[in-house]
């Protein structure tokens, strides 16, 4: 039995575990991670699923908004992810603009998620990309799709505004999400999705359901990790949905700040940080 073998067969989250959480009423909590420390930290709070999501742009990046990510980003922060975590299955979002050419081309990319990223799945944003999804499927990659606010076209949209609030549009994504599992999508994020929709294409589904903004009673939730800690150093309008869990961004400036007042002052390092020299050195 190879290591690999054990990792998913003992240990790591896998896809038909998320499926049996979902007939057990049991929540799956995901959460994204972009780095060694961020992964360690998702891991050692039992996260079921870790995500390097596009949204490394922002919280990561310092872009405004999720396009900015290119292919070789999301590969190398997967990679990085990768190697910190056993337990959580590893998804990666799949960048703007590499899941819309040719299947050929997804393939590509897809490939390079799995096999130069170690990722496990792969997510892609929107309805229209269900060859996209046959296509990852074919080659043996789950693929978690992504309905409701889709960063990715934010401009089609005019804004991140909370989706299917009208019978015609609520109807639209409950048909999405029943298209996108009939592809062969493993699970759907559904992201600012009234709790009264995400709630009927939850039950509409066999595949679980993973809410950001979208209310309860979603199979799964799923957060981006700064907003989890709260590290976010610069002043931003809140986000309704998001539930700060520490205030990480103002101990760090804290401790930063400290450093700097001790180093002004002289007292870092103190003798206790320095070595002492040895008896050699002494003579
Ligand atoms: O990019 C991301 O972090 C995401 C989550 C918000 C679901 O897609």
């Amino acid at each position: 039995v190879d290591k690999e073998t054990i990792d998913v067969g003992e240990r790591r989250k896998t896809i038909k575990q998320l499926a049996q959480m979902k007939r057990a009423a049991q929540p799956i909590a995901m959460m994204t991670a972009y780095d060694y420390p961020s992964a360690v930290l998702a891991e050692q709070a039992g996260a079921d699923i870790v995500l390097i999501g596009d949204s490394l742009a922002q919280v990561v990046q310092g872009h405004t908004a999720t396009a900015s990510v290119t292919l070789d980003d999301v590969v190398y922060h997967t990679r990085i992810v990768a190697r910190a975590v056993r337990t959580p299955l590893i998804v990666a979002d799949m960048p703007f603009g590499t899941y819309h050419g040719s299947d050929d081309r997804t393939i590509d990319h897809v490939v390079a998620l799995v096999q130069d990223g170690g990722a496990h799945a792969v997510k892609m944003e929107g309805a229209d990309v269900c060859d996209a999804v046959r296509a990852a499927v074919r080659v043996g990659v789950p693929v978690f799709g992504h309905l409701g606010v889709q960063p990715q076209s934010v401009h089609r949209h005019g804004g991140y505004f909370v989706q299917g609030k009208t019978l015609h549009d609520a109807e639209q994504l409950r048909e999405d999400a029943l298209r996108m599992q009939e592809a062969g999508a493993c699970a759907i994020v559904l992201e600012l999705v009234t709790a009264h929709v995400a709630q009927a294409i939850t039950e509409a589904l066999d595949i679980p359901t993973i809410g950001i903004g979208s209310g309860a009673c979603c199979d799964g939730q799923v957060l981006v990790f700064h907003d989890i800690v709260g590290y976010d150093p610069l002043p931003h309008r809140p986000k309704s949905f998001v539930k700060a869990y520490a205030a990480a961004a103002d101990v760090m400036r804290d401790a930063l700040k400290q450093f700097v007042q001790d180093v002004r002052s002289g007292a870092f390092p103190s003798p206790s940080h320095a070595h002492a020299p040895s008896e050699e050195e002494k003579r």
